[in-house]
């Protein structure tokens, strides 16, 4: 048996000696009520160990069953796990929680229970252990950025089975940037068929390159979008493991692909492109009527798609140049009697704020949704460090904190450019991300409450395949997923031990091309 080395590290571990074998006679026990989360047991147990674990009602008089059950005095999302020789018992606070053990149960089993063939030559089976545990945070996520590189499905059906490993329950969906409009609208066909495709991309970093000289490019077109029954079915997947997506439309800023979609979404009238180059763009939506109401249709749709409670609108580096320029951004600020372009953009926030909570939902956005005064019931992404965070909840906001750069994965993780995809400046270690704190120092009991939790952010600029983001994100997204679950902190080397056979998790299940990067 391999030493207990489960990611995140549960709140407490006692073992207790001796061996649970699984064999042929070994069933799975759960009532209808638990019937998801059986069944995803079972079907990730069966394919590597060769074994049937038929799911039944009643409990053998033989014992050797794997029992799943509900125990309201478990905490929510809270879970317990009971190993013996002779049999194990989890117990789930709520559903998620059950959903929990098992995968801290996986986590008790070799390494290559996650492989989809039989393995032959491994003694099948999980130590005797007490467990007992439960989340710091009930939001605990991980962006992906679909939009400057589009993964397609499988890629998200894969990053949604390591989510559940690590009991991570948030998968936050870039869905729309100036470089890509990645989600069908069937109102708007033109978003996809002209805006989720662009020419070529830049290869470098805007902020390597002496001012004044254009980018180099690569020489292939880039494309991609989601279907509105793709995202049904990645919502329907991560449901069943209890993840959350959460939808993100950027706006006002980061919108130049449905510019070049719609072009009477924009300011000007140039003919823009889907953009080819990164960093922050100055062209951005106007604020006129049908611009608000082309994204309320977009948006309704959006919402027949995800279930979340919260939808995110962007709001990030939105340049105002253009409505400074602008004839009728200028009428609108003078008719609303607001004193600058901030308070448009605030307006604009607020009215989308209002629209999305007569619809049941509630609006997360970016920091930058604090400037100008912030809607009332509007919930703060923290990601220009955490000062916004922390105004936020002291401001009695809702705030998920995701702060550059602690939180940002597509920062480099060494300082060797060779050894890695080309990532953002500076470079953000493993141990950066396993010693960040999601609660920020210096917090009133009150705003501490208003923290929800916290998410990695996975932005793909200078990421072109699934290879390079995986190297990327992992196993920077497992020392995350500990910084968000755990409340002790300080054991990296302990981390890094039980890193060694999570990696052969990640690598029995499709996630690797990180082994040869230094950290
Ligand atoms: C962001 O990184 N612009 C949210």
């Amino acid at each position: 048996m391999q030493p207990i080395a489960i990611i995140p590290r549960p709140e407490v571990v006692t073992p207790t000696g001796g061996t649970f074998a699984f064999d042929p006679r070994t069933v799975i026990v759960a009532d209808e009520h638990c019937g998801t989360t059986a069944r995803l047991l079972r079907d990730r147990l069966r394919p590597a160990t060769g074994l049937g674990f038929p799911i039944v009602r009643a409990e053998p008089d033989a014992g050797g069953s794997i029992i799943l059950e509900i125990d309201s005095a478990i905490a929510p999302s809270g879970y317990a796990i009971d190993v013996s020789s002779s049999g194990a018992r989890l117990r789930g606070g709520d559903d998620a929680g059950l959903f929990y053990a098992t995968q801290t149960f996986l986590q008790l089993c070799p390494p290559s229970v996650f492989r989809k063939m039989p393995v032959s030559g491994v003694t099948w089976g999980v130590p005797a252990v007490t467990i007992s545990d439960s989340p710091r945070f009930g939001w605990r996520g991980m962006l992906i950025d679909v939009s400057r590189h589009f993964f397609g499905r499988d890629a998200i059906f894969k990053l949604l089975d390591a989510l559940a490993l690590h009991r991570l329950n948030v998968l936050h969906l870039h869905l729309t940037d100036d470089q890509g409009w990645r989600i069908q609208i069937r109102r708007y066909p033109l978003l996809t068929e002209v805006g989720s495709w662009r020419a070529r991309s830049a290869m470098d970093r805007p902020d390597m390159r002496p001012a004044g000289r254009q980018p180099e490019y690569d020489h292939a077109p880039h494309d991609g979008y989601f279907t509105q029954d793709d995202l049904r079915e990645i919502v329907a997947y991560a449901a069943e493991r209890f993840i959350t997506v959460l939808p993100e439309i950027d706006l006002p800023g980061h919108s130049q692909a449905a510019i070049a979609a719609y072009p009477q979404l924009g300011n000007t009238d140039e003919k823009l492109p889907v953009w080819t180059d990164w960093g922050i763009n100055t062209h951005v939506l106007n604020v006129d009527d049908s611009t608000i109401e082309f994204y309320q249709n977009v948006l309704d749709e959006v919402l027949e798609i995800f279930p979340s409670e919260f939808i995110h609108i962007g709001g990030d580096e939105c340049p105002k140049e253009e409505w400074r320029a602008s004839p009728s951004a200028q009428a609108r600020m003078k008719e609303l009697g607001l004193r600058d372009e901030d308070e448009l953009q605030s307006w604009l926030t607020g009215s989308f704020a209002k629209f999305l909570s007569q619809r049941g939902r509630r609006l997360v956005g970016w920091d930058e949704i604090l400037e100008g005064g912030l809607p009332a019931d509007a919930t703060v992404m923290s990601w220009r460090g955490v000062e916004g965070g922390i105004a936020a909840a002291e401001a009695a906001h809702d705030v998920v904190m995701a702060p550059d750069p602690e939180t940002y994965l597509y920062h480099r993780q060494t300082d060797d450019p060779d050894s890695e995809p080309m990532g953002a400046e500076p470079s953000v270690p493993l141990t950066t991300v396993y010693d960040y704190d999601p609660m920020p120092e210096g917090l009133s009991p009150e705003a501490q409450n208003r923290v929800l939790g916290a998410q990695c952010q996975m932005w793909t600029e200078f990421l072109s395949s699934e290879r390079q983001m995986h190297q990327m994100a992992f196993p920077r997204m497992s020392a995350f997923a500990e910084a968000v679950w755990r409340r002790d902190r300080g054991l990296f080397a302990d981390f890094e031990e039980r890193l060694v056979v999570h990696r052969e998790r990640l690598h029995a299940l499709g996630i690797d091309g990180y082994e040869r990067i230094g950290c």
